[in-house]
């Protein structure tokens, strides 16, 4: 069944991702959500209202949540989590960083998942227990197993920047690996610890829709998701720590020691 919801979720996540190409050659028409940090385009809404009513259509009664709050609530037990365009930041500049996120779960369990970029046409995919591929290829997390020869990646809130405590964790671990990457798509950058491009992965405050389809991927590549204090991820929790299961434990040594010193926001 999981292959099932799978196809649905690349199908669309592929229709969708025409969208935001059709609007990517177009003249942006930008919208601030708060402060002129956080955008939204109508890219953003168009991909959304696509998704929403594809899965209405083909999925009638299941719940969804979607980043611009056209998603509905319903008693199902199945919730897709979407993001309509994550990246919008990026978008809007023109940086070909940017892809829509989809997954299903079924109550706590995600059962199928979705990242595409339809610039580099670069697609993500996992299914509960059938592993997970790009662009129909099986992949696997890295084999890197030290901290110091590691790639990392991380993110940066557009909300609340001056409470994000990131900048220290974001010095540290750059000085103790191969480098920070800060590509600005979390979706994505989860993708790529899941395909074996980065070791490492964290970030504080990222949303349901963010995270829900990368953490599936690693789980089904291999590799392992949790917060700092060592507890399962829980999916919208304030921080998230993905890794290809080797460095993990020695990630979560130095970000405790960091927070000891910068306390994360709770
Ligand atoms: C953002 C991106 C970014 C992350 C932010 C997210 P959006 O999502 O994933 O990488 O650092 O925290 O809000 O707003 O472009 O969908
Ligand atoms: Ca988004
Ligand atoms: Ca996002």
């Amino acid at each position: 069944m999981s292959k099932n919801y799978l196809q649905a979720a690349v199908e669309i996540a592929q229709e969708a991702g025409k969208i935001l190409m059709e609007e990517f050659s177009r003249p942006l028409n930008i919208r601030y959500k708060g402060d002129e940090v956080d955008l939204v385009t109508q890219a953003d809404q168009r991909s959304e209202q696509f998704i929403v009513s594809r899965i209405n259509q083909s999925f009638p009664g299941h719940a969804i949540t979607a980043e611009e709050g056209t998603g509905q609530d319903t008693a199902s037990e199945f919730r897709w989590h979407v993001d309509p365009l994550d990246g919008t930041t990026n978008f809007a500049h023109h940086y070909p960083c940017f892809c829509v996120s989809i997954a299903l779960a079924e109550r706590d369990t995600l059962l199928a998942a979705a990242v595409f970029n339809p610039y580099y046409n670069e697609l993500y995919t996992a299914a509960r227990g059938e592993g997970a591929a790009f662009n129909g290829k099986k992949i696997a997390v890295s084999k890197v197993a030290t901290l110091g020869t590691s790639l990392l990646c991380t993110g940066f809130p557009t909300r609340n920047r001056k409470l994000s405590p990131n900048l220290q964790y974001y010095g540290e671990f750059t000085q103790r690996s191969h480098g920070v990457r800060r590509d600005g798509y979390a979706a994505l950058d989860l993708a790529c610890v899941a395909s074996g491009r980065f070791d490492g992965f964290w970030e504080f405050g990222l949303n349901k829709w963010d995270v829900a389809a990368g953490v599936l991927l690693i789980e089904e590549a291999g590799g392992k998701v949790g917060d700092f204090e060592g507890k399962p991820y829980q999916l919208g929790g304030p921080v998230i720590l993905a890794t290809n299961a080797l460095i993990h434990e020695e990630m979560r040594a130095v970000a405790l020691e960091i927070s000891r010193r910068a306390p994360a926001p709770r």
